[in-house]
């Protein structure tokens, strides 16, 4: 069942080029495949990937072979005595219909469409289902003409016409070679909005976007920011389209966010479709950066693809830190990467500390789907980040050029890019290379003396990475960390301190005055840091740093060292000081020119990023603690924080930086006047009846939740009642029911699941409910007796017989059952192994299950 990264070896046989014809039926739709192939190994018989499918015949160069020439089992057609060149023509047969998966060609609602990566071509045709064999592929597609108006494939289309019988015959060639985890198919009737963009060099290029029929006005956002994307890899790393046409399917059925194959997007609906009245600034946000997620694919991912599934990273982590990059410029700065480091202090610490951790090129797999993953990912993401920072903006761009042109066409490795880079600048990258092949959150600890006698400044950082689940023994990685020096004259000092050793002391001379020391500035490594400075001068920080991010930071920090420090004293010891008010006061009524910063620096941190700092989380602690602190906020500084929503203006919406922040800081007020104005009901149900836009609405909901009273169902209600015929919309209800942190949450979830909109067969409505109320529902799902993770294994059981794929993402939170108490630890267990006996568990929830149970 498993696979490891050392057993690479190259395909046996290559393949040149494909022609597929589809022959479109819901449930016996005929594949018909003629490879041109080559041996590139003697005496080897031919072994194809193949799953779910029915093989109806097979001819070699035009003659059918007979029955001992092959052979077929569940996963593999076999194939023996084959010569060094052939074509091999293989018919299939599939049945979209009933594929509830959502992997390979599967029909939802009346649209086919596909989803290959990573290992999904196997269930339409046999074939060297691996991304280091590339083809070119020509594709011809047939379905009645009525009612499949557009037959979708990559690359440029070479005919079409209605045959007599009434079949609309599509004909589309790619000229790029691709790995069949890029093929992809689209078969609907669609509303289409068309636009250009011509290149820096003067190519054409036509922009096409599909979305379902009568939501085109939705559709123009993602259309321009396409454009924008375009635009900026042109810019920043000259990197330019180079097929005729770019085309963008929005589905209401997919897996994930969305899938970059060649020239045919296919985006889960959520990130295309959007109006100010059905979404929010986050919307907004999250369809700029991943339509520029996939587009910046085509050279990173596409162009230059893996050799093996091991090497996800290599175009995930690269990818995310370029759409980041892009959001950065498109959008504020700062909040990006307060974004991407919460997410990282989050979920990717999470899971360093899970029985799922593992190095962002892992070294073993049973399932390559559990691996698309926030380490794969977003701390991949972070590895490319710290390159750039290590080597400079310049040459890091020179290496992403060399690593390109010089894999252009070719399925690479992790070290094919470290060596691009390092031929580049002549830096030796050995060391750096560990962040591949090491797994685990380091933690920094760092202290300072100031010697004023000598006028010295010593900072010395020590690095440990504890063991992890998969991996006992870690060594001292190159540690990027920045720093700066906030000096009492108000001048400031930047520095980058390249740490190699595990432990390393940095002396500066000529320093006159005790600097305040602002420590991994913009987090310049995802890392732990452990620092023991004080109270003042966080605060000192979070007022004065130059960098946002640091004040932000500083923030968090002062926040996660109060919660400890009421959890160890006793809880009536949770008074404020007054000199964090006194701050926070001072942003409320002076909020400065960057208000969704000031929003941030107002946020206290949420219950996930606090849980990260204890071995053993203290859940019911942590939640008490934290609405303590939000309540003496909303008391004590009640006036100013009234006064600052009040003169925050309501404009008609527009999607851009200053109104969102506006919003931001507004919904950040709203989260605690709750608490404490005397009439928040009437503040909450104005605004909510008042609000153009659902950034707004969303506010009011999220903050009634915190009101122990009717009004968060009253308002819920109202919207559910409103939205009733909009899925995405409703997407926003289910989560807001299922985070509701009191205990009528479990009725409240089982009607939504006979709400007519919602779906076991629909991603999106699930994870709406139950991602919503195993991540952001604390208070509930670990409830003390255990019912909390008896729903979601209930869940689970019940998904995995429909999509494997998605049930296993649910498993995610069971899987630190280890980080609580015993009472705790023994419920999730006991809802773990209730999984693991399922009858036919599927390979995806198997591989997390037992790891976590082992
Ligand atoms: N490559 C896609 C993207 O990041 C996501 C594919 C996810 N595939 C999966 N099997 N989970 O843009
Ligand atoms: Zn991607």
């Amino acid at each position: 069942l498993v696979k490891f990264r050392q057993d690479y070896q190259p395909p046996a046989f290559s393949i040149s080029c494909v022609k597929l014809c589809f022959e479109l039926e819901p449930n016996t739709t005929t594949v018909t495949s003629v490879m041109q192939m080559t041996r590139q190994h003697a005496d080897v018989p031919l072994i194809l990937d193949g799953q779910h499918l029915t093989l109806l015949s097979i001819a070699l160069n035009g003659d059918p072979l007979l029955a001992d020439a092959y052979q077929v089992d569940a996963h593999c057609l076999t194939v023996f005595s084959l010569p060094d060149q052939f074509e091999l023509t293989i018919v299939t047969q599939l049945s979209p219909q009933s594929n509830t998966a959502l992997e390979g060609l599967y029909l939802a609602g009346d649209t086919y469409c596909t989803q290959c990566e990573a290992e999904g071509f196997r269930r339409i045709s046999y074939f060297l289902d691996r991304p280091d064999v590339l083809a070119e592929y020509y594709v011809t597609i047939i379905a009645p003409a009525q009612r499949y108006p557009f037959l979708l494939s990559n690359g440029n289309k070479l005919s079409e016409h209605v045959d007599s019988a009434g079949n609309r015959v599509v004909q589309w060639h790619d000229p790029f070679p691709k790995p069949s985890y890029l093929f992809a198919l689209v078969a609907g009737d669609f509303a289409k909005l068309s636009d250009q963009y011509i290149t820096q060099s003067g190519r054409e290029v036509s922009l096409e976007l599909f979305v379902e029929k009568g939501a085109a006005n939705k559709g123009d956002f993602a259309l321009q920011a396409l454009k924008r994307a375009m635009n900026w890899d042109e810019q920043r790393f000259n990197l330019e389209y180079d097929l005729d046409v770019y085309m963008v399917v929005a589905v209401d059925f997919f897996n994930m966010g969305a899938m970059e194959n060649k020239g045919l997007n296919v985006f889960n609906s959520k990130y295309v479709l959007a109006d100010p009245s059905s979404a929010t600034d986050r919307d907004y946000f999250n369809i700029e950066s991943i339509i520029g997620h996939e587009y910046f694919h085509n050279w990173t991912g596409n162009r230059v693809t893996c050799r093996d599934w091991f090497q996800l990273s290599l175009k995930e982590g690269l990818t995310v830190f370029r759409d980041q990059e892009f959001s950065a410029d498109m959008a504020s700065a700062t909040l990006c990467r307060i974004d991407a480091v919460k997410l990282i202090r989050t979920a990717q610490f999470a899971e360093d500390a899970s029985p799922m951790s593992h190095p962002i090129r892992p070294e073993q797999v049973i399932e390559m789907n559990n691996f698309y993953t926030v380490t794969v990912y977003d701390k991949g993401a972070e590895v490319i980040r710290m390159l750039q920072t290590c080597l400079g903006k310049t040459d890091f761009a020179r290496g992403l050029a060399l690593y390109l042109q010089r894999h252009d066409g070719q399925a690479a490795t992790c070290d094919d890019f470290l060596q691009a880079m390092q031929d580049v600048t002549g830096q030796n990258l050995t060391q750096f290379g560990l962040w591949y092949s090491q797994s685990g959150t380091p933690e920094l600890t760092v202290s300072q003396h100031y010697d004023a006698s000598s006028a010295t400044l010593r900072l010395n950082l020590v690095q440990i990475t504890p063991a992890t689940a998969d991996q006992s023994e870690k060594q001292p990685l190159l540690i990027p960390v920045k720093i700066e020096l906030l000096f009492p004259n108000a001048t400031v000092q930047q520095h980058l301190l390249l740490l190699t050793d595990a432990e390393q002391q940095f002396v500066f001379d000529n320093v006159t005055q005790q600097p305040v020391v602002v420590w991994l500035e913009h987090f310049s490594a995802p890392v732990k840091l452990i620092n023991n400075v004080d109270d003042d001068s966080l605060l000192f920080i979070a007022r004065h740093a130059t960098d946002g991010v640091a004040r932000w930071d500083a923030m968090q920090q002062f926040w996660s060292r109060k919660v400890a420090h009421c959890l160890s004293a006793s809880q009536s010891d949770a008074v404020l000081p007054d000199a964090v008010l006194q701050l926070m006061r001072h942003w409320l009524t002076q909020p400065g020119d960057d208000l969704a910063l000031t929003a941030e620096l107002l946020t206290l941190p949420d219950f996930d990023t606090l849980a990260e700092q204890y071995q053993q989380i203290p859940v019911n602690q942590l939640i008490d603690i934290l609405r303590q602190f939000k309540q003496q906020i909303s008391v004590k500084l009640a006036q100013p924080l009234r006064q600052c929503y009040d003169v925050l203006p309501f404009q008609p919406y527009s999607y851009n930086q200053q109104a969102s922040a506006v919003r931001r800081l507004r919904a950040v007020c709203l989260s605690y006047l709750v608490f404490s104005s005397v009439d928040a009901t009437n503040v909450l149900t104005s605004q909510y009846q008042h609000a153009d836009n659902m950034t707004d609405v969303i506010a009011v909901l999220t903050a009634s939740q915190q009101l122990d009273s009717d009004i968060f169902q009253n308002l819920v209600n109202d919207f559910a009642d409103r939205w009733q015929h909009d899925a995405l919309v409703m997407d926003k209800c289910f989560a807001l029911v299922a985070s509701n942190p009191h205990p009528q949450v479990f009725a409240a979830i089982e009607t939504m699941q006979q709400h007519p909109l919602f779906s076991w067969n629909n991603p999106n409505r699930v994870r709406a409910l139950l991602s919503a109320f195993s991540q952001r529902n604390p208070a509930q799902f670990h409830r003390a007796d255990g019912k909390g993770y008896q729903l979601l294994a209930n869940s689970i059981i019940k998904l995995d017989a429909i999509n494997a794929q998605v049930a296993a993402r649910l498993v995610t939170p069971l899987l630190s059952w280890r980080r609580f108490e015993p009472k705790r630890q023994q419920l999730m267990r006991s809802a773990l192994q209730q999984i693991a006996k399922i009858k036919g568990i599927s390979n995806d929830v198997y591989e997390k299950v037992s790891r976590s149970l082992n």
